[in-house]
């Protein structure tokens, strides 16, 4: 009966470690990407990726499989209906857990929210499992102790309904890294690659903005340097969409200036990943080999549009500076378009909000105010370093505190049913209500119809990931 008493009482603490229940988050409130084809050697990469966390997996679990005690001769002698349901339902989810370890959209740095989520969740049915086979023999003690243990049942169903969430919705966002990395890919490898194909990316992110859907800093190591420019592309033109959504000169045809925007960084393809990969700073030869990725592609590019066209000046023209600090060339403000300076600007702010091997990402208020910062010292153009502020005083896709302690994220600035944007109360997705509980589905709150509540603080990258890691891991 003493075993029994510290089992209940083990049951009742680990059901109170898991107070803060993760949710699935709403389908309908992320982007779905259409699924292009994959480059062989991308797959490839998955299977690695996916075996990589079977390894974990296994490793994880492997002290429970090699326990003689698992053996069906060790359970209990008389086990219960409901110990056997228990026990079934355990191991099912083990199946599933094992199956999602499979998906190579489950990230593999283990710092990751899913890959945490992941492992937590493993952690659970281990316990659960291992409580089963320690069940005495008396059907009442059995009884009372599935009670108990079906709290802890619940939370490694909720665990699994988030990762099954979080994975799907991961995995839209690497079908489209993968995507434009392959596209990028072949630019620069000098092959032909569609318009079309670019266009279509550009659309997706343009309905995004449009449906105010969130804005996601993405990133990839440069270990590959494809994807780590395709997801800096994406990023780049989201912020770029929603600048643009009520520019009365970009509106109508967002794609001239989103789709050299998703390529700016083509060049980067060429770039060795072990120098862009580097903690400390280059020495001068790798500087001047970075330094060509601007120019890298000019004759690729022409494939895409006819030599000398605006949008490959753009591109290789990003890094100029104003002031004459800028590369390839530091030719200063001569001949830089108004499009050019734009870009350079969604290009500072996207690049400075995410994470690079060398530094943190800088929470997003802080970024936008030192891309704000260099267009007033005279290095970028201070008139389009000011459309920045379209974004809001929180910039788009910040994760931000209200006044009543709610926790959400910055969807856009103006909402259907406004006039024009007020950068002072934005539309939030709240994924965390004043109480501290995470509501089951996130749910939008327009501030201009809140007049008592307002944004106190952003939370940075680190910040972010603590709050909503475990709840809503594909926002974190
Ligand atoms: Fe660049
Ligand atoms: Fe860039």
């Amino acid at each position: 009966m003493k075993d029994s008493k510290e089992l209940l009482q083990r049951i009742a603490a680990l059901r109170l470690r898991l107070d803060t229940a993760p949710r699935p988050i709403d389908e309908g409130v992320v982007a779905i990407a259409e699924a292009p084809n994959r480059s062989a050697a991308t797959l490839e990469q998955k299977v690695a990726q996916g075996r990589n966390h079977h390894f974990h997996l296994d490793r994880a679990l492997r002290p429970l499989d090699e326990q003689p005690s698992f053996d069906i001769r060790t359970l209990p002698d008389r086990l219960t209906a409901a110990g056997a349901r228990l026990l079934k339902q355990a191991r099912e989810m083990l199946h599933d857990l094992r199956s999602l370890a499979e998906d190579p959209a489950l990230p593999k740095e283990e710092d990751e929210p899913l890959t945490k989520l992941h492992r937590e969740t493993a952690g659970l049915i281990d316990v659960i499992l291992r409580m089963v086979q320690a069940f005495p023999s008396s059907p009442t003690v059995q009884l009372r102790m599935c009670r108990h243990l079906e709290g802890v049942i619940e939370s490694a169903e909720r665990n699994l309904d988030v990762l099954h969430a979080g994975l799907k919705h991961r995995s839209t966002e690497q079908t489209r890294i993968d995507y434009l990395a392959d596209l990028i890919n072949r630019i620069a490898a000098g092959q032909s690659v569609s318009l079309e194909a670019l266009n279509q990316l550009s659309e997706q992110i343009w309905q995004d903005a449009k449906h105010g859907r969130p804005l996601r800093f993405l990133y990839s190591p440069p270990s590959d340097p494809a994807r780590f420019a395709a997801a800096h592309g994406l990023t780049t033109a989201q912020v770029m969409a929603r600048i643009l959504l009520d520019d009365p000169d970009w509106k109508d045809r967002p794609h001239e200036a989103l789709t050299p925007t998703l390529i700016h960084d083509v060049g980067m393809a060429r770039m060795p990943g072990e120098i862009l990969m580097r903690k400390e700073p280059l020495n001068e030869e790798q500087r001047r080999l970075i330094e060509r990725h601007p120019t890298a592609c000019f004759q690729a590019l022409s494939k895409l549009w006819p030599t000398g066209s605006w949008q490959i000046l753009a591109i290789g023209d990003h890094h100029e500076r104003l002031d004459g600090t800028g590369y390839p060339q530091g030719r200063g403000d001569l001949g830089l378009t108004p499009f050019v300076r734009l870009l350079s600007v969604c290009d500072v702010y996207s690049a400075l909000a995410c994470r690079r091997p060398h530094r943190p990402a800088f929470d997003t208020r802080t970024a936008l105010t030192e891309t704000m910062l260099m267009g007033d010292r005279g290095s970028l153009d201070p008139n389009q370093a000011e459309k920045l502020m379209r974004l809001g005083f929180h910039p788009i896709g910040s994760l931000v505190q209200l006044s009543d302690g709610a926790i959400g994220i910055i969807l856009d600035t103006k909402g259907k049913h406004r006039a024009k944007p007020n950068p002072a109360r934005p539309r939030v997705l709240v994924v965390r209500q004043a109480d501290g509980h995470s509501p089951p589905l996130p749910s939008v709150l327009d501030l201009q119809e809140e007049a008592d509540l307002s944004v106190v603080r952003g939370l940075a990258e680190a910040e972010r990931r603590t709050l909503i890691g475990r709840t809503y891991p594909e926002l974190a």
